[in-house]
């Protein structure tokens, strides 16, 4: 796949393009080589965590997921995952590059690790909603190890109303029952800082309020930093007072720290509808 066909397929645009192409020109090197060997090794094992490899750095990530980003594509190919629900998918890379010039300022991907569960086959973006299959491993999880479930997932990309998660949850059957049917899946799960309880209480009116809804939320845990890093796109905990308070949302998640507050991630899971 020439870099053309494959920025097109990672959705990977302007200076982000430039900087990957750099990356392209020369052969790659004994890191990259070991994240190349780290991603081949986890296609096809529906692997539930982030890959690893010794000595690789964020930029040696980069080259290596640019590189394996074709053999994931051939490998939905051979399974008969419609092409457009792989480019879908595979579309985060170009959007978390451009969210880490946001964030940092610069070209890279601090968000590398989260990249690596697409390139292992097993994640799907099925209209506004991304669909990670992985067996259960029991404990906390509300299904008992070993069933398949789906851990759902929001990319950032306009707005989130009933109609579109409705949508996606029937497209996320219909493709799952299609795809993989002897991995059968009863439940979805979610665990986000969408899902604190304190923001539907907040904000009740939202779409966010209305996507929590549809979850049941068994337990929370700490994460003070998720509500600020995907409101503000900022990693910075230091400096909140100059954070816009545009929007109900942005003023919901500084007025909870301003009072001592600390956001939590909300563990949830649902039932996936079944197909009409
Ligand atoms: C999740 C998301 C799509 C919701 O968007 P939405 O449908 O517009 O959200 P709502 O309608 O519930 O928004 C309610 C309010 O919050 C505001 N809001 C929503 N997302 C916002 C954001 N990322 N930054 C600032 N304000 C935001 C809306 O403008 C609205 O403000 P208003 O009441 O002043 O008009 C959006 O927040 C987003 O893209 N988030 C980043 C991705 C993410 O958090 N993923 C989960 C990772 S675990």
């Amino acid at each position: 796949m020439d870099t053309t066909a494959l920025f097109e397929l990672l959705d990977i645009r302007d200076d982000d393009a430039r900087e990957c192409a750099a990356l392209l020109a020369t052969p790659p090197s004994p890191a990259v080589l070991a994240a190349l060997a780290a991603l081949e090794g986890r296609l096809g094992t529906f692997p539930a965590g982030s890959g690893t490899a010794e000595g690789c750095g964020e930029s040696d990530w980069i080259e290596a997921l640019l590189r394996f980003a074709p053999v994931t594509a051939a490998h939905h190919g051979s399974a008969g995952i419609p092409a457009e629900i792989t480019a879908a998918t595979l579309a985060d890379i170009g959007l978390n590059l451009r969210i880490n010039r946001r964030v940092h300022g610069r070209f890279g991907l601090d968000t590398w690790a989260w990249l690596t569960l697409h390139l292992a086959g097993n994640m799907f973006r099925l209209g506004r909603l991304q669909y990670h299959l992985v067996r259960s491993t029991g404990g906390m999880s509300p299904a008992p190890e070993g069933e398949w479930i789906v851990g759902i997932h929001i990319p950032e990309d306009g707005g989130l109303s009933p109609a579109v998660v409705d949508e996606s949850l029937l497209m996320a059957r219909a493709f799952l029952d299609r795809h993989f049917p002897d991995k059968p899946v009863r439940l979805a799960t979610c665990d986000s800082w969408m899902l604190d309880p304190y923001l539907a209480e907040r904000l009740p009116e939202s779409n966010i309020a209305s996507f929590a809804r549809r979850f049941t939320v068994d337990r929370c845990s700490e994460a003070a930093s998720d509500g600020v890093y995907f409101t503000f796109r900022t990693r910075d905990m230091e400096n909140l007072a100059q954070l816009p308070r545009d929007t109900s949302l942005q003023r919901a998640v500084l007025e909870r720290i301003d009072d001592g507050g600390s956001w939590q991630l909300g563990h949830g899971y649902l039932e996936l509808p079944a197909a009409p």
